[in-house]
């Protein structure tokens, strides 16, 4: 993390007013709450700051209303779970911003909390309005941002917010800036990157990034037949990019410069039909037959991979090696995930997960718990991953 960030924990919070700005952008469903974890991970924050005897006032977005209010969005559903899982008086005001925020945030006692309304009914959030980020800041004292999962928007209460309240990173943003600089800047090496998903043109500038800092890529999913193809290997009916295939060849070309090992399927498993359950079979790469599609690694590639794992000590995981979502293409996947997972419990590996479904693919294998961290952030992580600075985190450093 950078040195300039100072952490809420080392502050005197007592009595202040303090401005949290969380991700509270969960799945939503008739107003009921579909996924708790964003919410679980902002506790620490949550109890620090309420054990210290300060005043918390919580805002965040919910979906993308764009400036205008839509009940769907209300972060009203999430005055009871609050209040549930803190067992404290959770607050509500309508609006963030206003008179009716105002006299919220000055009745404030020590020790309660007041959720403000969703800041994009306003279109000052997304327009990082500094008149909006003056009016959420008014009766606060200092502002915290426990939003890693948000920072890559340059938004009023992420950016524009840190011109009026001294500024502090919160728990859950110094863990996952922790994790990442664990992975990406100071690496116990060998360092390895596995990154699957469906296509290279959304991945193109990630793995460009990392040729540069790690030993092996692990290339899985749908992507890697896109790689296959350059490669002069027939892949029948599996989903490909074609106007891909030159960046694929210059991937190939970059990763031997940096002496980087780019691994892809040996083997896969292939199904004529993307279907839960369809016949399927392994084959090696060279066999895929025109009327098949592959659909998950096969055997000796998870071999491989894990003679991999075993001799690697920090590995980073970014999207699944196959259809995880169907059965049985998930077994790369979970098998994978496994493995990684007990070298964690062994202290043999560090491992770093996030973006995209990657959460989801590696809680489907049911070890997820047993990784050394997992991002709750989703585009924030990819972007970090393409050695972006995040604007909201770059501007703490400055305060
Ligand atoms: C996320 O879910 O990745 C964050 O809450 C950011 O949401 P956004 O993509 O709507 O800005």
């Amino acid at each position: 993390m950078s040195n300039a960030i100072k952490s809420i924990v080392d502050e005197d919070v007592r009595e202040k007013v303090v401005l949290i700005r969380a991700d509270l952008n969960i799945p939503l469903s008739d107003g009921k709450i579909q996924d708790l974890t964003r919410v679980k991970r902002l506790l620490p924050t949550i109890k620090f700051l309420l054990n210290s005897g300060s005043k918390l006032v919580i805002c965040s977005h919910l979906g993308r209303p764009n400036g205008e209010y839509f009940e769907a969005y209300s972060l009203k559903p999430l005055v009871k779970v609050l209040s549930d899982i803190l067992k404290t008086k959770v607050n509500f005001s309508n609006s963030c911003i206003g008179h009716g925020a105002l006299e919220a945030k000055k009745n404030l006692q020590s020790g309660e909390i007041l959720l403000l309304e969703n800041l994009r009914f306003h279109k000052g959030e997304t327009e990082n309005n500094l008149e909006f980020a003056r009016n959420l800041s008014v009766s606060c004292d200092i502002f915290v941002n426990d939003a890693f999962s948000c920072s890559h928007r340059s938004h009023a209460s992420l950016h524009a917010i840190t011109n009026f309240l001294p500024s502090f990173s919160g728990i859950l943003l110094d863990q996952e800036i922790k994790a990442l600089t664990s992975v990406l800047k100071l690496p116990v090496k060998p360092v390895a990157a596995l990154v699957g998903g469906a296509k290279i043109s959304t991945k193109i500038n990630i793995i460009e990034f990392l040729i540069t800092k790690m030993d092996f890529i692990i290339i899985g999913g749908a992507m890697a037949n896109t790689f296959l193809l350059a490669m002069g290997y027939d892949v029948g009916k599996s989903m490909v990019e074609r106007d891909a295939i030159n960046l694929a060849k210059k991937i190939l070309d970059k990763s031997k410069k940096f002496n980087c090992q780019l691994i892809l399927p040996s083997d896969v498993v292939v199904s004529k039909y993307f279907e839960e359950n369809s016949d399927h079979k392994t084959v090696n790469v060279s066999n895929i037959s025109s009327d098949m599609m592959a659909l998950d690694i096969g055997p000796k590639t998870i071999e491989n991979i894990t003679a991999i794992f075993k001799n690697i000590k920090t590995l980073l995981w970014n999207g699944p090696l196959g259809a995880f979502e169907i059965n049985p293409f998930g077994k790369g996947t979970f098998a994978l995930a496994k493995v990684a997972a007990e070298l964690t419990i062994k202290d043999q590996l560090i491992t770093v997960a996030g973006g995209g479904d990657t959460a989801s693919a590696l809680n489907k294998s049911g070890v997820a718990e047993d990784f050394t961290y997992i991002s709750s952030a989703g585009g924030a992580f990819l972007e970090w991953l393409e050695g972006i600075e995040l604007p909201a985190i770059s501007v703490l450093g400055k305060n």
